[in-house]
């Protein structure tokens, strides 16, 4: 039996989601939501703000419009409250450069990814890390530390470090985590451990936001180098998707090793449900592996969990970080 109520629209919404992505990606290269802002309201004067012909400006209002980017009411707009917050040139909070730079890096690639599926080559431990420049990681974290040191705030926030001496954060990028905890908690002092040419650029942040004296950038490969002694905190925030379960397994087990008694681990990252139905960023970042040939798949929460208390560590909790987008898991190190 045919379902008459059946249609194509869902299924065309998907094909052309691409077009999203782009309204998105050019209405914050040619910077309307800062003009609406600033006062510009109607398609004419918002045309003029932006520089763009009033034809070509209705076209953007109502493809933003109808994405909910922006809200029509009578012959003026005004942007959708998590736009006026996030990509309002002049704010505090604008993340403009992360989301152009992220959404566009693979745009290219996802559109072949059929190909890249049908690849059987054998898959490699760094993927997209493997021939990592200062360049390239000075390219990435100059869009990461943004949105990382929102994390990171968010961090301090909630995992009180009063007591705490030393942190390690493993493939720490910009060393945002870091830099949060040492502005919030006067005592703590920190190590990035990243990759050699990310490490380089970690300390040109440490040093412009003036924590030379109390954090320091360590070069290595968290998958098999030592990790330094003495922290009583390890992080690994954001590397979930990118790895395999037993990498990943293998990372927390030596982080509990170098973990001082009674210390605490946070894995902070893109996790499925236990169900592995969602949510659609942790399965769309590990469906990106793909295109790096790399072993990462999704860890579900419950996956994570399990590396933590297989590794040793006692009350291991999982609890929103950034609901729909990050979770945290946390254990503890017996103490001794
Ligand atoms: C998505 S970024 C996250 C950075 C930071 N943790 C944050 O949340 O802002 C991932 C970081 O992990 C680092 N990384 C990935 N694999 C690594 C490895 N095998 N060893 C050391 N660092 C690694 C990358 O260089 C990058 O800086």
């Amino acid at each position: 039996m045919i379902d008459e109520k059946l249609d194509t629209v869902r299924l065309q919404n998907l094909a052309y989601g691409y077009r999203q992505s782009a309204t998105l990606l050019a209405a914050i290269e040619i910077d309307i939501f800062s003009k609406i802002s600033a006062g510009a309201r109607t398609v004419d004067t918002i045309a003029r703000a932006a520089d763009i012909t009033a034809l070509n400006a209705e076209r953007m209002l109502a493809a933003c419009a109808a994405l909910g980017l922006v809200v029509k009411d009578g012959e003026n707009y005004s942007n959708a409250s998590d736009v006026e917050r996030f990509l309002v040139k002049s704010a505090k909070s604008f993340v403009g450069p992360w989301l152009t730079t992220m959404g566009r890096s693979d745009y290219g690639a996802w559109n072949r990814l059929g190909e890249y599926l049908r690849s059987k080559k054998p898959p490699r431990i760094l993927g997209v890390y493997e021939s990592y420049t200062v360049e390239d990681a000075r390219k990435l974290h100059a869009a990461t530390f943004s949105i990382g040191m929102g994390a990171g705030r968010r961090f301090a926030r909630l995992c009180d470090l009063s007591r705490r001496k030393l942190i390690l954060d493993l493939g720490g990028g910009s060393g945002c985590y870091c830099i949060c905890a040492a502005q919030k908690y006067p005592q703590i002092r920190g190590v990035v451990f990243d990759l050699p040419s990310v490490a380089v650029v970690a300390r040109e942040y440490i040093a412009h936001n003036g924590f030379s004296d109390r954090i320091t950038a360590q070069g290595g490969d968290f998958t098999k180098d030592d990790f330094p002694p003495g922290a009583d905190v390890v992080i690994l925030a954001s590397n979930l998707p990118q790895y395999s379960p037993e990498i990943i397994r293998r990372v927390v087990k030596r982080a509990f090793e170098a973990l001082d008694a009674g210390g605490e681990m946070h894995v902070i990252g893109e996790m499925l449900n236990n169900d592995r139905t969602g949510p659609i960023g942790p399965a769309l970042w590990a469906l990106n592996e793909a295109i790096y040939g790399s072993t990462g798949v999704a860890h579900s929460e419950r996956d994570t969990m399990t590396y933590l208390e297989d590794a040793g560590f006692i009350e291991v909790t999982a609890t929103d970080f950034i609901p729909g987008s990050l979770t945290r898991v946390t254990g503890y190190k017996p103490p001794r």
